[in-house]
């Protein structure tokens, strides 16, 4: 982005200090504002903001713009509107390969995602699929949606390989998200899941796959760089949390940091694993008691929901409140992927943290911005309106109440996006 002023802001919104890295309990409510303000993007970072008097204050703008020595500075006017930082997606599958629609008539038809697996379809479907296209065809289709993210308001992402399922395959998907990365003006971090389900190959073998994951999989994906974290999918009737435990280690070694698919399907001890290793996130949680509250309590591991799975296969939604009341942070994220959450849009994500799981706008809110960039170790650069973060924004159509977000969920509220 070019070095910019925006004038005129209506009211800048999700404003925190610098240092502030999550949002936990009560101050999960809490927004800043502030109305008829500037904003300064530099470097393509935010350099200041502050009430338009101080530009005004200058007595005009070309001397402010001159005191921040900068013909090249472009200047917006925002004639009022509304900005507020960008979401932050911590949990995509966007890469993969065409559709399951006949599985989403299948599960009309009453079949739950656990029978379809069971079946040989599901991920395995999408794997076969990934299989037989080309790497451009894949980049090609992913990035149809990565744009849809960015249109959507999403300008910090995550997104997981764990449709090769096969060592040639899982690298396809990563190098898929490199050229991703190197594309889109956005942040994007990549996580190798190499174990989301066991490869066809190795059906009734699944300790070989195992090994096959820890000995040349992960090798192979550090030997290229290709990821920033390592995944599994620790449920029943996929990865048990004895192998979960040799994975994240096999992927620590290569600095990977884990994170976690955990009790979606069952009470799975993945949140337990995964906090044993200092997880940036565990993700899911659909199926929790008190007990995984308490060992997430006072790690610095991120509770992640995707309410978009429990709406679309029909489970029970993640306990966020619960959560929140309890003092500890909450992040949402879509899990956007042709199986179990087919949506990339973060305000329907912000939407069900409201409507299903009670979270207050405010809390929601923080859930899909400065808790979600923690879910992704992007902190630092995403989340909110500091300064010294990426310059990464939602204008809106006009000034509104958070609420009306999630509120009037399909109503169209985004003006333009700043990456
Ligand atoms: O996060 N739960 C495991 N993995 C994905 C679903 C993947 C799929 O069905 O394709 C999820 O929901
Ligand atoms: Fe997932």
């Amino acid at each position: 982005m070019k070095d910019t002023l925006f004038v005129n802001i209506g009211r800048i919104v999700g404003i925190l200090p610098q240092g502030v890295r999550k949002l936990c309990g009560k101050d999960m409510g809490k927004v800043e504002t502030l109305d008829n303000a500037y904003l300064l993007v530099k470097r393509g970072k935010i350099a200041s903001f502050g009430p338009m008097s101080d530009v005004d204050e200058q007595n005009s703008r070309a001397v402010f713009l001159k005191k921040n020595d900068a013909e090249s500075i472009q200047v917006v006017d925002l004639s009022g509107k509304m900005l507020l930082p960008a979401f932050c997606d911590a949990h995509t599958h966007i890469v993969y390969a065409g559709d399951r629609q006949q599985e989403f008539v299948d599960k009309i038809n009453g079949l739950s995602y656990e029978e379809i697996a069971k079946r040989g379809g599901g991920i395995l479907n999408s794997a076969d699929l990934l299989h037989s296209t080309s790497e451009d065809e894949l980049f090609r289709q992913a990035s149809g949606r990565l744009e849809e993210m960015i249109s959507q308001g999403t300008l910090t992402m995550e997104i997981k390989s764990g449709y090769g399922l096969r060592t040639e395959d899982e690298l396809k998907m990563l190098r898929v998200i490199r050229r991703l990365k190197e594309k889109y003006p956005v942040t994007i971090k990549s996580t190798f899941l190499g174990a989301h389900a066991v490869g066809r190959e190795y059906a009734g073998r699944q300790d070989e796959y195992v090994d096959l994951v820890c000995n040349e999989m992960i090798p192979a994906v550090a030997s290229g760089n290709l990821a920033d974290f390592v995944d599994v999918f620790c449920d029943e009737g996929f990865f048990t949390v004895e192998q979960t435990d040799r994975i994240l280690k096999a992927g620590m070694k290569y600095g990977m940091r884990p994170k976690i698919h955990a009790n979606e399907l069952a009470v799975s001890g993945g949140v337990q694993v995964g906090v044993k290793y200092n997880a940036v996130s565990v993700d899911h949680l659909e199926r929790t008691t008190d007990v995984e509250m308490e060992v997430l309590r006072n790690s610095d591991t991120m509770p992640l929901m995707l309410p978009g799975a429990s709406f679309f296969l029909g489970m029970p939604y993640g306990r966020a409140k619960d959560y929140v009341r309890a003092g500890l942070p909450v992040a949402l994220a879509s899990d956007c992927n042709p199986g179990s959450s087919p949506s990339c849009d973060m305000r329907f994500v912000m939407a069900l943290g409201c409507i299903k799981m009670r979270l207050t706008p405010e809390e929601s809110f923080n859930a899909c911005t400065i808790n979600a960039a923690c879910a992704m170790g992007c902190e630092d650069v995403a989340g909110s309106v500091t300064v010294g973060k990426k310059a990464a924004f939602i204008v809106t159509n006009k000034v509104m109440e958070l609420g009306f977000i999630p509120y009037f969920h399909h109503t169209p509220f985004i003006d333009r996006v700043f990456a």
